[in-house]
């Protein structure tokens, strides 16, 4: 009788801990759960943060005021939501035109897409700068949202 209890007494230790190591394994994965929602509802990125990574990165490059013209890659005032390969100044690489040619616009999605890696979206496109860090791609949209036409 004595043993019996000592017995029960283990099974209900093993099976408290079991059932404590089975919550911790489904807190250990309720972050991840509300990091996936987090990422598919990204909040906007920041906007002067994105300025910041456009000066130093982007800027040698590409004019944003409207009229300002084209340098080594086109103007992109009122990019956000324009087609692709609209700057009628600037002499763009077929690849980017034929995406233009198939409907692509430069919404938040493709701009982050296009960024994260040019040439694997559009191959062939000269765009040489692709950007590692989703928070940055994310700051960056945010940014080119506010250059208008
Ligand atoms: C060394 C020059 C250079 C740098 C630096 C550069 N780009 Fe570009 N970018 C280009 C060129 C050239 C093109 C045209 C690509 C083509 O025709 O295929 C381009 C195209 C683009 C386009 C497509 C524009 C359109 O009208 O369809 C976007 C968007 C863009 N760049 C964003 C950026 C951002 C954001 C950065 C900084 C993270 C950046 N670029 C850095 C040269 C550059």
């Amino acid at each position: 009788m004595k043993i019996d209890r000592i017995y029960f007494c283990v099974l209900a230790l093993a099976s408290l801990s079991a059932f404590a190591l089975a919550a911790r394994a489904a807190a250990d994965g309720a972050p991840a759960a509300s990091e996936a929602t987090a990422a598919s509802n990204a909040p906007a990125g920041d906007a002067e943060a994105g300025r910041r990574v456009f000066n130093r990165n982007c800027r040698s490059c590409h004019q944003v005021e409207a009229g300002a013209g084209s340098q080594l890659g086109p103007n992109l005032a009122g990019l956000v939501g324009r087609a692709a390969a609209a700057d009628r100044e600037f002499d763009y690489s077929p690849a980017l035109q034929a995406a233009a040619g198939a409907g692509a616009v430069w919404d938040a999605t493709a701009l982050e897409r296009f960024l994260a890696a040019p040439t694997k979206m559009f191959p062939g496109t000269t765009m040489p700068m692709a950007v590692g860090d989703a928070t940055q791609r994310r700051d960056l949209v945010a940014y080119l949202a506010t250059l208008s036409p």
